[in-house]
Formats: C-alpha cells, sequence, structure tokens
C-alpha cells in the first residue's frame, strides 16, 4: 500500500520509497566495500527489519547469507526495559564470523545494546549495526551504529516494516502518524 490509502492517518511523508531505496543503495556499497574477503553474515531482528533486508540484501552486488532473530521484552509491554527474551534464535553459528545486524529504527537503544552484547558472548569475528532509522532524541544507551539510514525526530513514525499495533508494515514510505490514531 501506499501513503495515499491511508488517508487522513498520515500526518506527514518522511521519505518516499525512492529516498529509501537511494540511502540502502548507498549503504549496500559501503557494506560491500568494507567486507571484502570477510565472511560476512547478515542478522535481521523480526518483524521490523523484514523489509529493510530484502532491499538492502537485494543492493549488494554478491551473495551474502541471512540469519533472523525474533526478541521480546520481559513483564510490563514496555518495549523499552531493556531486558530482551529470545522468541527465535539464530540457525547459523557465527563463531568467528563477521555479523551485520539489520534494524528498522533505534529508539532507546535498549534492545540493540542486548542484542549485540549476547551475540558479541559468542565469539564472532565482529559485530557491527546497520540501521535504517534512528532517534538521537531517545537514546538511552549509547549504541554504535555504523551503518545508519537517517536520524529523525521523536515522531510516531510508521511503514516500510514499522508498525502501529502490527498495522502499516506494507506500507512502501515511511510516515509519521496522525495523532488521532493512537491518541
Ligand atoms: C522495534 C525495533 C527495535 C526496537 C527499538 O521493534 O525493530 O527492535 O523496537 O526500540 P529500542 O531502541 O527502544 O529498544 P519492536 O519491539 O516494535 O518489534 P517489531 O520489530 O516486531 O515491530
Amino acid at each position: 500500500m501506499d501513503a495515499q490509502a491511508m488517508g487522513d492517518d498520515v500526518a506527514s511523508v518522511l521519505y518516499t520509497e525512492d529516498q529509501i531505496h537511494a540511502r540502502l543503495e548507498e549503504l549496500a556499497e559501503q557494506i560491500w566495500s568494507d567486507y571484502q574477503g570477510k565472511d560476512l553474515l547478515l542478522v535481521g531482528i523480526l518483524k521490523g527489519a523484514v523489509l529493510v533486508m530484502a532491499d538492502l540484501m537485494r543492493a549488494l552486488p554478491g551473495s551474502v547469507p541471512m540469519d533472523w532473530m525474533a526478541v521480546s521484552s520481559y513483564g510490563s509491554g514496555t518495549k523499552s526495559s531493556g531486558v530482551v527474551r529470545i522468541i527465535k534464535d539464530l540457525d547459523a553459528d557465527i563463531t568467528g564470523r563477521h555479523v551485520l545486524i539489520v534494524e528498522d529504527i533505534i529508539d532507546s537503544g535498549l534492545t540493540l545494546s542486548w542484542i549485540r552484547a549476547n551475540l558479541e558472548s559468542r565469539s564472532p569475528a565482529s559485530v557491527e549495526i546497520c540501521a535504517l532509522l534512528r532517534k538521537p532524541e531517545v537514546a538511552k544507551v549509547e549504541v554504535p551504529v555504523r551503518y545508519i539510514g537517517f536520524d529523525i525526530p521523536n515522531e510516531f513514525v510508521v511503514g516500510y516494516g514499522l508498525d502501529y499495533a502490527e498495522r502499516y508494515r506494507n506500507l512502501r514510505e515511511i510516515v509519521t502518524l496522525a495523532p488521532h490514531v493512537y491518541a
């Protein structure tokens, strides 16, 4: 679907499909040159990263394997508690491999900080992060991110994998949600 189909649920279009693809092409070029000759494994974090992974990996000029993790926060349902439970672990053994985590968005940074530490404990050659979006204003922990698509203001964004109550993940653009939708 595209933003037009959302009617007045959209406040504004932050990034069009073309802008997202163009940025991912740039990141893919950088990644490809940085990992030349290395055993690279892309690790996507479900579910938000599905579309970033699909377009990023297709923008790479050669074959690169992927794997997936699904995580969830413990307890009260506040996703940024920083205490994370693995729902689906990697299929691959990452010992000695170069891992690049692929994410849609970093808000507080707590989820990625935990995932990064968890993967680092498995003796990989390296662990780096590629995130399409980051909200610097709401960072609670400093997460070193090697590849970043766009820094965005602290607004409720959906689309291109990002959801509100599981809706709008299939939106082509990244948009800010009109407050009446979640108020
Ligand atoms: C989102 C996103 C990150 C996390 C970022 O996932 O994909 O994993 O939240 O938040 P943080 O930086 O504050 O920790 P979410 O829990 O919404 O799951 P989803 O990917 O299935 O939408």
